[in-house]
Formats: C-alpha cells, structure tokens, sequence
C-alpha cells in the first residue's frame, strides 16, 4: 500500500528543525542544534534532515513531499522594502530548501532540470505552508481532538501574528487573524528587553520573575493603557510605547514606554529588585489578560470544549495552566514543541492532512522523537575514553536510591526528546525534598539566576495528591503551571516556586516506561513519587544528545554521578 511520507522543515527562524511524518504520523524529528551542538541555529537544518531520513531508511527521493512552516510568497501581495535585506521576506527564499537539500541527492550535472526535478534525480516538491497555519496544524494535529478551538500567537509569522480558528477532523479553518505591528510575542519580548533580558530567550525568566509577591498596582494600570482589547475579540498595542516591528530601531521599546514605568531599564546581569518583580509581574497579567480575552471570543464563537494553542507565546506556563480555570473550555491541549521548532512538525501534519486529505491517526505522538543509541553504542563511548563504569541490574532502583541518599544523578535513556523541555530521558534528577538542590544544582551544573525554579516529575495517577489539579489531570510536557498544595510546599522545597506553585510534569507507564520505574521506587523509598527534573545540559547549550555529549557535560560540570543506559559513571 503506498505510504505518504513528508519530510517537515523550520528553517528560517531560530532553531532549525526537520521532522518526517509518515500517513500523517510523525515518526522522527529532532533540532539541528542538538547535532551541531550550535544552540538555537539558524542554519538550515542539514544534520537534522540526515537523522530522520536515516531514521526511516528513505532516501531524499523517496519523501512525497517536503512542507516548510514559512511562506514567501506572503510577500507577494505585500512587498515591504524594509524587509527585503531578510531573505526569508524574499521570493528567492523558494530556491534556498532546495539549494540545500541538493546535498542530498545525485549532484551529477544534469542536462536540464525542471524547477526541483532534474534529469538524474528527483527532488520531491516543496510546499511552503503559512508559518501560523503550521502553528495551527502543531497544535491541532498532535492533540487528541476530533473537533478543537485553535488559537496561536507568536512574536510573528509572515505577517501574522495572531489567529484563531476551528479544527474538525483533518481540517482547519482560520476565521480572524491579527498583523504586525500587534503581537503578543513581541509584547512580552518588549518587557524581557525592557528589563535587561534578551528578547526572544529569556522570556521565561521574566516569567520567574512574576511570580514574586510584590504590589504591582501602579505599574498594571500602566501597561494596562497601552494595550486595547478589541471588540472583534482581537487586541492593540499603542505604538507610541512599541516599535519592535520598525527593524532599524535598536530597541523594542519606545523612550515613553522607560518613562511610564518609572524611566529605568533593566541592567543585564543585575540582581532583580522590587521594581523587577513589580514589572514583570504587571507585564505577565496584562498579557495573560490578553490571551484570556481572545479564549472567550473563541469560544463564543466556535461553542466548543476543546481549546488546541499553539506559537511560542504558549511556552507561557504560567499562564497555560489557568485557562481551565478562567474560561469555558473543558479541554486544552499545547503541545511538546508550540515554538517554531515545532513548525517541522506542524507544516508536515498541515500538507498530510489538509492538503493530501489524509485521515488522522489519534494515537498521541510523544516528544521522544529523536535518536536513540544502544547498548553497543554507549559502552563504545566509554571504552573510547577508558572510563570505568559498573553495569547496573535495576537501573530504576539504583537510580532512586542514589536520588534519596541526595546525590545529584545525570540520566541518559531511549530517545532524545524534540523539545527544549527534557521529559526524562536526558535529564538531570534530584530529590525535591531537600532543600538545598536547587542552589548545588545551579552551582554545579546549570549557573543560572538563583530565582529560577526547577520542574517535578510525577507519577501521572498521583499528581492530585500533591497539586491542586483535578483527578485524571494530564500535564505531559510541563506545559502548565499549577500550585502545589499548601501542605506539602515545605515538604518539596526544591521544585516550589516562590509563590507556591510548580511546572509540573506527569508521566505515565505508557509514555515512559522507565522513567516512570524510577518515580515508583522514589515513592517506596521516600513517599514521594516524584523527582526534580531538570533539562540534561550546562546552562547556553543544548540538550546533549549522543552518549559522547552525556559525557563531555558529565566531565565538564560538578555532576558526579551518571547513568547512561544501564551503565553507571561515578567520578
Ligand atoms: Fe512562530
């Protein structure tokens, strides 16, 4: 029976990624910079391509088709000459995918060639999808949902920056969108700059920030007034404070957005102080104010439970996990990689499914998508080095036992996950119930701001024990954040934020078989089946990927204890 296989590109914004979807599967899939060891790279994803190809032993040629999450032909109709030193904003970004994936097949000079296809070889035809329909399709596709509200908002797309539609079945249907200059993303990249942070990174860290317990009165009616939400459901900024779209302009901000709020800016690397907390914080509620106002429009509109979000503004955890709480939607669901990372993935399932008309496949598509490495693999890697290491008969058990005697263990297992949040196969662990190992954690190994909190991992059944989340929740990509009960927020110091709640990460048999045997034997051992999990890298690089980057991470930090595999490292 012939098979529909697509091999998914995002190339063109940071963090270059290629995916293969197979019948509207996605099998494979993994970011260029985890090979590269090039955080975030912009280069086209050449490696990336190289694994998933390799992975589902197909040559180039034999991919029906090749789907890329940005179209330049949205420059057709609105030609900007600002942009046009922007070569994803040029019509000639068409002939760069296949410039480079020319690599790929016979390069034996042809005597004629037809667009992509030539005498001598066959490159497969390459649909370059609208960057928030692959946003849509990321977020609708890989969620459980035979019918779904979409909304996706990020910094941009071609122009978009905002849209909201319907999902049914291998359909979507986009019925408003919003354009440059207003956008969500670039509004909370406005205030990471504003505040000494760098824009599109350390977003997250503004996040952290706003969960301290300051009075942000004064500062919420001010940013307050420099939004509108409007009455189709949609929002405004006040381009007197924001001019992030002007490409020549150094800053993000306007001098009288410094001026409303004080007429200071953030220094990098300056330890936060109350004006921080009171910023970030305000920032944080008026844009979750936003993002809740165009929730409710959706769902007055499509009257449906099911709420699918996608685009990086939805890394906002903060904010994910209370739209059930604040709006009519029963069901929600974010994917493993909502960021254009992800696109890789969403333009594959968007030309799958709605452009070849191909049925969906519900089973859930996990985020353990990259490469795996065997036994063989790992003790070569060892011996390579001569380094000593002790087969283990239960790993979980060892494992549990080492995180319960407060020894910091680096886990290496299965196959890499695709997105920037490490579900357990590289991970670094620790017990969440001793105080100090958020700071040895940060000394060791990951040197970042002190403020930032670490994630808990949870046997799924178990979470309602010890969050304040409903029975049977779900939160399999540490996608929400949620408050730990009160009652236990002494008891699991490590993985508590300063305002009581955790970005939790529940995991079940099905997903995670080993994993989860490590949190069974951490209940038995310590009551709790949880550990604290945190992404397997020093702090500016990637996720390792290969056993050699276990150990070159290992080596190079104050880690002491490593199992990769079944083998267990001890310095
Ligand atoms: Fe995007």
């Amino acid at each position: 029976m012939k098979v529909l296989i697509v091999l998914g590109l995002n190339h063109g914004e940071i963090n270059s990624t290629a995916s293969i979807s197979i019948d509207g599967k996605i099998v494979c899939g993994t970011p260029e910079e985890r090979i590269t060891r090039n955080k975030k790279t912009k280069l086209f994803p050449q490696n990336a391509v190289k694994f998933c190809l390799d992975f589902i032993d197909k040559k180039l040629e034999d991919c029906d088709y090749i789907a890329q999450g940005w179209n330049p032909g949205e420059n057709w109709q609105k030609y900007n000459p600002l942009f046009s030193t922007y070569r994803t904003k040029r019509e000639d970004y068409f002939y760069t995918v296949a410039d480079n994936l020319y690599n790929f097949v016979d390069r034996s000079p042809p005597e004629w060639v037809l667009m992509q296809q030539s005498e001598k070889n066959k490159m497969p035809p390459i649909y370059f999808v609208r960057h928030h329909l692959a946003h849509a399709a990321n977020a609708f596709f890989l969620s459980p949902f035979k019918e779904a509200a979409i909304l996706t908002c990020d910094w941009r797309g071609e122009f978009q920056t905002t849209s909201l539609g319907i999902g049914k079945e291998n359909e979507i249907e986009i019925f408003s969108t919003k354009e440059l200059p207003h956008s969500l993303g670039m509004f909370y990249a406005t205030y990471t700059q504003l505040l000494g942070y760098r824009d599109g990174y350390d977003e997250w860290k503004v996040m952290a920030l706003s969960a301290f317990d300051v009075d942000c009165t004064e500062h919420l009616e001010k940013i307050r007034k420099t939004i509108k939400l409007t009455s189709d459901g949609l929002f405004e900024l006040d381009q007197s404070y924001y001019q992030g779209v002007i490409l020549d302009k150094p800053k993000l901000y306007t001098d009288k957005l410094v001026n409303l709020l004080g007429g200071r800016e953030g220094i990098k690397g300056e330890e936060p102080d109350e004006w921080y907390f009171s910023v970030a914080k305000a920032m944080q509620t008026v844009s979750e104010e936003i993002a809740l106002h165009m929730i409710e429009t959706l769902y007055k509109k499509t009257n449906n439970e099911n709420l699918a979000l996608s685009g990086g503004f939805f890394m906002n955890s903060v904010l994910n996990g209370k739209i059930l709480d604040k709006t009519q939607f029963k069901n929600l669901y974010i994917s493993f990689d909502p960021t254009d990372a992800g696109n890789s993935i969403g333009s594959a399932l968007y030309v799958s499914h709605c452009v070849h008309g191909e049925k969906r496949d519900y089973s859930s598509t996990s985020s353990y998508l990259g490469k795996e490495y065997t036994e063989n693999e790992i003790t070569d890697a060892l011996d390579r080095r001569k380094i000593k290491s002790e087969k283990l008969e239960n790993v979980s058990l060892t494992t549990a036992k080492l995180l319960s005697e407060g020894k910091i263990v680096a886990r290496f297992d299965g196959r890499m996950e695709f997105g920037e949040r490490a579900l357990g196969n590289r991970s670094i662990l620790a017990d969440p119930r001793i105080p100090e190992m958020k700071n040895k954690i940060n000394a060791i190994i990951k040197y970042r701001e002190s403020y930032r909190p670490f994630a808990p991992s949870i046997i799924e059944e178990k979470a309602s024990k010890f969050f304040d989340v409903p029975e049977k929740f779900q939160c399999k990509y540490m996608e929400k954040v949620v408050p730990v009960k009160s009652e236990f927020r002494s008891k699991l110091p490590s993985i508590t934020h300063v305002d009581g709640s955790a970005r939790v990460h529940t995991v079940n048999i099905q997903d995670n078989k080993n994993f989860y045997n490590i949190l069974i034997e951490m209940e038995k051992l310590t009551g709790f089946p949880i550990v604290l999990n945190t992404s397997f890298n020093i702090n500016g690089e990637p996720i390792v990927m290969s056993p050699n980057d276990a150990l070159n991470t290992f080596f190079n930090s104050g880690l002491e204890y490593l199992i990769l595999g079944n083998q267990l490292v001890i310095k």
